[in-house]
């Protein structure tokens, strides 16, 4: 870091202490300020989406060395990517020269990203590598100052890579602490305890990105949001009961076994396993019917006999939601991860996954439970996500009206037995309990009152823990 780079250096920072926080977030309620007001984006933009480790990539999407892949962290644009030696790194995807954008694809393989606008060039590591007609410049660019910047720490869990500017953030493992289990055991149910991304299914709305994340364990909204989704997932099937996909929550969801729980620093987990029968072949009974799935089925079914159960199984969504702090949720098979836009527009990219099976422990099945779970993938982004970001444009529409000022989130406040604590300390409350967006409220709020000391990076050596 050289001393230009720190935020501190003199350089007026995003933000102001004009919101007081303590004013604007209680335990039952939340101001509507905090959707609608431009300056507290701006300052979540830095202290959240920089300040926290935040998700950006995953290991799959770049698998060799050299490869790369474009996101985003907060709203500065990053190239994630495993450079020629296999180090994992986030390169701002700002020239350096005056600030163009250098790389402007999706993902591939290069040693080197060359500036459209005046050619100045960069080595995968970020070094500078060279820029046209050089003689016109004074200096020899050696100076680590014409580097691309990168962001200083990043650290993988399990494939998942993260960054963040801030240098007094615990480890990555640290900052996820209780959730790791929910994420370890959803990840080894897969052979190899891994999984590969496929393509994505992207998705805008017209609001803040916060709406989706109070929404992501959420039990109180399914069976209305979702209401058509579920009909259809039952009408197209004959059974005796109506137990296709979310049925679970249709009747009085507050009495039955599954729950949510919160863990630290704002993330959750709506574990809906107990509510469903996990013995082999339950999880594949409750998939809806997705268009072209029978083709799969009957083959697998063919081929294993009483062992397709278990395969299928793996085909099928799994009732969990893991939701990580800010930007990250686990989804049945999906990994959904949200960006914001600006203060009244997200973006939303659902990942289908892909088992890989080295040991052939589908016993040959693998590419049909793959075909099989992009139908699946093809089913909730389609036709449920579209209701919740309905309703989170409903919310923006309806908080234009600055004078109704609270947000309310009391649902399970002061009911006495009702919260419990789990042996580790963890809050678990009913399926349809607030209870994990007022905890994550009141982490955002402490966000929103520290005063992080950001840095970026351009020294390429520089080892960060
Ligand atoms: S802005 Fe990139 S070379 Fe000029
Ligand atoms: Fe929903």
């Amino acid at each position: 870091m050289t001393p230009d780079d720190s935020f501190n250096s003199g350089v007026k920072r995003p933000g102001s202490a004009r919101f007081n926080f303590n004013e604007l977030i209680f335990e039952d309620r939340v101001h509507q300020t905090i959707y609608t007001e431009e300056e507290i984006f701006q300052e979540e933009m830095s202290k959240v989406f920089g300040g926290v480790w935040v998700y950006l990539a995953h290991e799959s999407q770049i698998p060799e060395n050299d490869n790369f892949v474009t996101s985003k962290l907060g709203l500065r644009p990053i190239i994630v990517v495993r450079d020629s030696t296999g180090r994992i790194r986030a390169l701002y995807n700002r020239c350096t020269h005056r600030g163009a954008t250098v790389c402007r694809s999706q993902q591939g393989s290069a040693k080197s990203f060359a500036c459209p606008y005046h050619g100045w060039s960069y080595f995968n590591s970020g070094k500078i590598s060279g820029v046209p007609w050089p003689d016109g410049y004074a200096d020899d660019f050696s100076d680590p100052k014409y580097n691309l910047a990168q962001v200083p720490r990043v650290q993988s869990y399990r494939g998942f890579i993260f960054g963040t500017l801030n240098p007094e953030m615990p480890s990555l493992e640290s900052y996820l602490g209780g959730i790791k289990k929910p994420l370890d055991e959803w990840l080894d149910r897969h052979p190899g305890g891994t999984l590969s991304f496929c393509d994505a299914n992207r998705l805008k709305f017209n609001g803040n990105w916060k709406l989706l994340y109070d929404n992501s364990a959420d039990g109180y909204h399914v069976i209305f949001s979702h209401r058509s989704l579920l009909a259809m997932e039952n009408r197209l099937v004959e059974r005796d009961e109506d137990d296709k996909g979310m049925s679970y929550y249709k009747t009085s969801p507050d009495n039955a076994p599954f729950y949510v729980k919160v863990f630290e620093n704002g993330h959750h987990y709506k574990d809906k396993r107990p509510a469903v029968d996990t013995s082999p072949g339950g999880l594949w009974s409750i998939e809806g019917p997705h268009p072209g799935m029978e083709h799969y089925e009957t083959k697998i079914r063919e081929k294993l006999g009483k062992k397709a159960g278990r395969v299928l199984d793996l085909a099928s969504s799994e009732p969990v939601n893991i939701n990580i702090f800010p930007n990250l949720h686990i989804l049945g098979n999906h990994v959904q991860v949200s960006q914001p836009i600006s203060l009244t527009e997200t973006d939303t990219t659902w990942w289908g996954t892909a088992v890989i099976d080295e040991n052939d422990e589908l016993y040959g099945c693998v590419d049909a439970v793959n075909a099989l779970r992009m139908r699946t993938q093809e089913s909730f982004p389609n036709f449920g996500e579209l209701d919740d970001l309905m309703n989170f444009e409903q919310i923006q529409t309806g908080l234009a009206g600055a004078e109704d000022e609270w947000i309310y989130m009391h649902r399970g406040l002061g009911i006495p037995g009702r919260i419990k604590r789990d042996v580790d300390g963890y809050l678990i409350g009913p399926p349809t309990d607030e209870v994990f967006l007022r905890e994550t409220m009141q982490v955002y709020k402490k966000i929103m009152m520290s005063e992080p000391n950001l840095v970026i990076e351009r020294d390429i050596d520089a080892v960060f823990n």
